[in-house]
């Protein structure tokens, strides 16, 4: 974990407000906390703020502080410990988070980051020439069973190659990035190449629904055999009658005491 401070005033906005639709959020968000709880919305007001401009900013932290009756440096550790807050200004297009985590790093993720590092910048948290890219390393980002991935944003992208991330940034680069999810065609965690268990669709019904299909239904069943079938007896009284005979007839159970052992010592008390 590296040490994360905000970006130098040099970057920082003067100001922050939210804009659009995000102000009534705003307001909807922190009308769902009981009074005097309002801090609670911290983190999914601070994330917003982060949708809005790419990044948060130094005066977003500060507005969130005072908006929610918060000390600054209370809204500044959130801020600072969760590493999915971006701290500093990204690219504008896609700002690429490489897993660098052993099941990604054992399926290829050091190509990924060479990619990153030859085609947007030599360093994390620097942007692209041309403004549109950013890159870093983070941890496992909970997709292991099909590294190496990448996030970009909310979304994620799996089982990547050299060549097919290669494609994801010139999809991003043309406004037409590639569909979230495996890009090697797999369906979601499924084994490569389709499912190699469990294959049998009749699974897939339910079990009481598999037990119903079997059964004739009350068109099928002759009306002979309906008009003749003895009625039920109730299950309940059944029982209880049975356990009320086997009572009485049964005589009661002997007990019978075993006869002491007798050992080397003449035999010990039981
Ligand atoms: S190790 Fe990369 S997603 Fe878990």
């Amino acid at each position: 974990m590296s040490v994360r401070r905000l970006a130098p005033d040099a970057v920082q906005p003067a100001s922050f407000e939210f804009r659009g639709e995000n102000v009534a959020w705003v307001e909807a968000l922190i009308a769902k906390y009981p009074p005097g709880k309002q801090a609670s919305a911290v983190i999914p007001m601070m994330m917003r703020a982060q949708e809005q401009d790419g990044w948060v900013t130094k005066a977003a932290i500060e507005w969130i502080a005072a908006k929610l009756g918060m000390a600054k440096i209370r809204v500044l550790e959130v801020a600072t410990f969760y590493t999915q807050f971006l701290l500093a200004p990204v690219g504008s297009v896609a700002h690429v988070q490489v897993c660098g985590t052993t099941p990604c790093m054992l399926r290829g993720s050091d190509e990924i980051l060479s990619i990153c590092k030859s085609r947007i910048h030599l360093d994390p948290f620097h942007v692209s020439d041309d403004g549109k890219f950013s890159w870093e390393e983070v941890e496992c980002l909970g997709a292991c069973v099909n590294a190496p991935m990448v996030a970009v944003f909310k979304d994620t992208y799996e089982d990547l190659t050299p060549d097919s991330f290669n494609a994801l940034l010139d999809g991003f680069a043309s406004g037409n990035p590639p569909k979230p999810g495996p890009q090697n065609g797999r369906h979601g965690a499924l084994p490569e190449g389709g499912a190699t268990t469990l294959t049998d669709p009749e699974l897939y019904k339910g079990a009481y629904l598999v037990n119903l299909l079997k059964q004739p239904t009350v068109a099928e069943t002759p009306a002979a055999a309906v008009a003749e079938a003895p009625a039920p007896a109730p299950v309940a009284a059944e029982a209880a009658t049975r356990a009320a005979a086997e009572t009485q007839t049964k005589p009661a159970a002997k007990r019978v005491r075993k006869p002491k052992e007798s050992g080397s010592d003449g035999g010990a008390a039981e």
